[in-house]
């Protein structure tokens, strides 16, 4: 399933992202803001367990979350989105998946995986800004996969129609999240309109 969270703030906040003007300071201040934001969205449906609390006053039935929430950033640009996500579900634990792009067949090759404990009874998101050709998701999915991870939901800013099929064909079983559908890739591999190069642009290294 595809989801494109359309909200005004995540768009007015996007566009900010998008001018070519936008310096580094401001342009990871409204990635994790967006992130926060599609966090609200996406955590809507986990799952709940009654439990009995005591208040002040009485004893009580409310609900808590039922299970751990594991965020799972592709390095580099994925680290822009951790920081939105973890201050709105603070319990969170961060797993690690390092891949990079080989800049001529843009297949992806992983260089650094690290995860928690339980990953396969856990809410598992991936979050990498931009889904381009799908590559490196695809790779990542099959990655948590790999750990046992059955509840996994991909959470990316902008995607590619070329990307989003890609991830849908390898990994029907997985929601895919969007701030933003874009047009198309270029020869190059990069989205049009997109933003440019996400990792740079968080990391003020263009
Ligand atoms: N990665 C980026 O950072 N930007 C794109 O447009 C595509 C892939």
């Amino acid at each position: 399933m595809l989801k494109v969270l359309q909200h005004p703030l995540i768009t007015h906040k996007l566009t900010q992202m998008r001018k070519k003007e936008t310096k580094t300071k401001d342009f990871r201040q409204n990635l994790d803001e967006i992130a926060g934001l599609m966090a609200y969205e996406i955590t809507r449906d986990l799952p709940m367990k009654d439990v009995e609390i005591e208040t002040p006053i009485t004893s009580f039935t409310t609900q808590e979350m039922e299970k751990d929430i594991v965020l799972v950033p592709i390095l580099r640009a994925g680290l822009g989105m951790v920081n939105g996500i973890s201050n709105l579900i603070p319990t969170v634990k961060i797993a690690h998946i390092g891949l990079y792009r080989d800049e001529e067949t843009l297949e992806p090759h992983t260089y650094f995986e690290k995860y928690p404990k339980k990953v396969s009874d856990a809410i598992v998101m991936i979050v990498d800004p931009m889904l381009a050709t799908g590559g490196s998701a695809i790779a990542a999915i099959d990655m948590v996969k790999k750990q046992g991870a059955k509840n996994i939901r991909l959470v990316c800013l902008v995607g590619a129609p070329e990307g989003v099929h890609a991830v849908e064909e390898k990994h029907p079983d997985v929601d895919i999240y969007l701030a933003a559908l874009d047009e198309k890739l270029n020869e190059h591999g990069y989205i049009v309109p997109g933003l440019g190069d996400a990792g740079d642009r968080i990391f003020g290294t263009q």
